[in-house]
């Protein structure tokens, strides 16, 4: 069997190169989670943009366990037999016991196998494993929980596989097993209670009480200590979530594709503020929020309250920049609503409309310049021609105001984000400089409404803004910084602290880093306002050089850089688990404390200045984007370059301790 028997992660621009020499022998590893091949949230995300770096080192020896939801597997998955032996014993094993256990290939970037099980196939075990865990682990679990039910079966069926497949091996196996998240947790525990032969790994990615305890009104932070029993487990490794950076030939790109993106977002509001379109789109701002729909958790709250008051400041200051905020959480609907759909048929309309009259004017002008003639301008539209057009403009009148939602919303009356614009009064009407869409479903290309994907979406973007309370990482924030687009995060996500740690000066580079550990919520409520005004005032040219900078910060989200906490973690459970076949070196680089990113080059050292050193431009600078990017991304490139205060030469240290984000033990 191919196996990689030692990996080393190559250097990205200035980020030290790592090495780390383990020898793996015959190990195997399984990597379970709910969101293998299944799209809930980031949990999704960390294994999909990882699962290359991992295939890369494991080969043919790493599997990924998930559970089998029948239009997953028929977009994402080739279903095959089992290439591994034992494996397939194990496999056919169950199957032959009353489970569905499936194979394959899950058709991502690189390519891992996969067993799906189907839970729902074995539901008639419910009741007698749940009695097994009464007995055995003192766990209650509610008849009616339908999530707590799912996660019974996934883990009673995972720990019955790694059994299945540790007896069905000929020689005593290396099985890693790496746990995401409660929903995979039971598998862990009856890893340990069956005394499987079995190195384990927990991620725990977020914890159920800390969305409950955070999305309730306590000051939950400030009153750690009265609930630290219950909440903190003792972690070990933080393991940074990554993602795949896409690197273009063509070094702007990514700026071409925020252009072609953004004409994109402007047809949609074209058509979704029909006959109230008096704003100009070209000085049209889009923020936007998304992710799982915990109003408090992911900060929507407060940044409803920070656009009401962005509105008010710029109506006051006479701005002619208008702001179109997206909120994309997905809520329970029956599609999108008529109004909403209308508006995108009569965008259509009035574009068929000029494109048939169009080709009547130019038909009539060739004619014309084919006889030799000048053509006679008042001829050149007939009657016919002005009917269309007025019946067409008489299409774009509307009794109301654009909408705020797109879709029936089922609970509209209770809805947070609802309840809230009601109250704050943003209902786009037309002196509002700020307006709002609500989009209570994840994007999809094949969307008849705005049909782009999320990707796209963002790119399209110009701020993206995740004022989280609760968020151990957070890859929206991430996911902007890669795609060269600015974000607003806080210091109580992963994400915003991460940043916070290796960048001398991040929101010189697009990272605003909201400070939602030590302030009230009115103090960072008008922290994130200020933040958006601020960045309301940028010039064309600024938002260009601030997306360069941004962008340039992708290399430390690369799973090639950050893949290496989860191999040091993998490593370390091998060891301890196989002490007489595997020796883990810890790095010798406990004490250092990581690199940073130096200010860029551009922005003046000044402290008075640099306090909000996004980039400026004097009033003589035009409002456009002729200047020399390229030699002011030079400057800064070269900037990055000199020599960081690098750790050593091993790498980072481990183990990493950040508070608040991912853990592993
Ligand atoms: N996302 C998506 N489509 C959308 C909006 C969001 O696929 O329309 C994804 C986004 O790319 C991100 C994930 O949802 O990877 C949210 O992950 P995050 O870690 O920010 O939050 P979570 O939902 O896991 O709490
Ligand atoms: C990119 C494109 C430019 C375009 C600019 C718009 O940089 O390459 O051609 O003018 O985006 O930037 P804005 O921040 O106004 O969307
Ligand atoms: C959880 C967290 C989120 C994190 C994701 C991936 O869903 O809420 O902050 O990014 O897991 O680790």
């Amino acid at each position: 069997m191919p196996l990689a028997r030692s990996l080393s992660i190559t250097s990205l621009s200035g980020l030290e190169e790592w090495d780390e020499e383990f020898d793996l022998e015959d190990a195997v590893l399984f990597e379970i989670a709910w969101e293998v091949a299944n799209k809930v949230g980031g949990i999704y995300t960390v294994i999909q943009t990882k699962a290359r770096l991992t295939a890369e080192e494991w080969g043919e020896n790493y599997f990924l366990v998930g559970p089998y939801v029948e239009s997953n597997v028929r977009t994402q998955v080739e279903l095959i037999e089992p290439t591994n032996p034992a494996l397939k014993r194990a496999i056919d094993k169950m199957n032959s016991s009353g489970c569905k256990v499936y194979f394959g290939r899950w058709l991502i970037e690189g390519s891992p196998y996969v067993v799906l099980i189907d839970v729902a196939f074995t539901a008639w075990n419910l009741d007698k494993w749940k009695k097994e865990l009464w007995d055995n682990f003192s766990i209650g679990v509610p008849w009616f929980d339908r999530e707590a039910n799912d996660a019974v079966l996934f883990g009673f069926l995972t720990a019955w596989l790694l059994g299945e497949y540790a007896a069905q091996c000929e020689e005593p196996p290396h099985i890693l097993a790496h746990f995401h998240e409660w929903l995979a947790g039971l598998g862990l525990a009856l890893c340990r209670q069956r005394q499987l032969p079995v190195a384990t790994i927990f991620t725990t990615h977020a914890t159920l009480l800390g969305r409950y305890l955070c999305a309730g009104s306590v000051d939950f932070y400030n009153n750690l200590a009265d609930v630290s029993g219950a909440v903190w487990v003792c972690l070990y490794i933080i393991t940074p979530n990554g993602l795949n950076v896409k690197k273009f030939s063509a070094m702007h790109e990514f700026q071409n594709l925020h252009a072609q993106s953004k004409n994109r977002i402007q047809e949609f509001i074209r058509g979704h503020f029909y006959g109230h379109l008096d704003f100009n789109l070209d000085k049209c701002l889009f923020l936007f929020i998304a992710g799982r729909y915990e109003f408090s958790n992911k900060g929507a709250d407060i940044f409803l309250e920070a656009l009401a008051r962005l509105n008010y400041l710029l109506r006051v200051n006479h701005s002619d920049v208008t702001v179109v905020a997206f909120f994309i959480m997905p809520a329970r609907t029956n599609n999108f609503n008529v109004e909403t759909l209308k508006g995108q048929a009569v965008r259509k309309q009035l574009w068929d409309t000029a494109q048939t009259v169009k080709e009547r004017f130019g038909k009539k002008l060739y004619e014309s310049l084919l006889v030799g003639q000048l053509p006679d301008v008042s001829k050149m539209l007939s009657k016919d021609d002005f009917t269309m057009m007025k019946r067409a403009i008489f299409a774009t009148q509307r009794q109301c105001q654009p909408p705020i939602c797109t879709h029936n919303m089922l609970e509209d009356s209770n809805d947070p984000i609802l309840t809230c614009i009601r109250r704050i009064g943003l209902f786009n009407s037309s002196a509002d400089r700020v307006k709002v869409i609500f989009h209570p479903e994840f994007l999809s290309s094949t969307s008849p409404l705005l049909p782009m994907d999320y990707e796209e979406f963002v790119r399209g973007c110009h701020l993206g803004v995740f004022p989280s309370y609760y968020e151990p990482w957070g890859y929206t924030p991430a996911e902007c910084t890669v795609m060269g687009i600015p974000s607003i995060s806080t210091n109580l996500s992963g994400f915003g602290c991460f940043m916070e740690e290796h960048i001398a000066d991040p929101s010189a580079y697009g990272i605003y880093i909201l400070d939602r550990r030590y302030r009230g919520v009115d103090e960072s409520c008008n922290q994130l306002t200020s933040y958006l005004f601020q960045f309301c005032q940028q010039s064309r040219r600024a938002r260009i050089i601030q997306r360069n900078r941004t962008e340039r910060l992708s290399d430390l989200l690369d799973w090639r850089y950050l893949g290496r906490y989860y191999i040091s973690a993998r490593h370390m459970a091998l060891a301890k688990a196989f002490p007489d076949t595997y020796f883990y070196q810890p790095h010798d680089s406990d004490t250092a404390q990581g690199f940073r990113y130096p200010r860029p080059a551009s922005v003046p050292p000044s402290p008075s200045l640099s306090r909000h050193s996004s980039p400026r431009q004097s009033e003589a600078e035009e409002d456009d984007d002729r200047y020399d990017e390229d030699a002011e991304a030079e400057k800064d490139r070269l900037n990055i370059r000199q020599p960081l205060t690098l750790p050593s030469k091993k790498g980072p240290a481990l183990p990493y301790t950040l508070p608040g984000a991912n853990g592993e033990r």
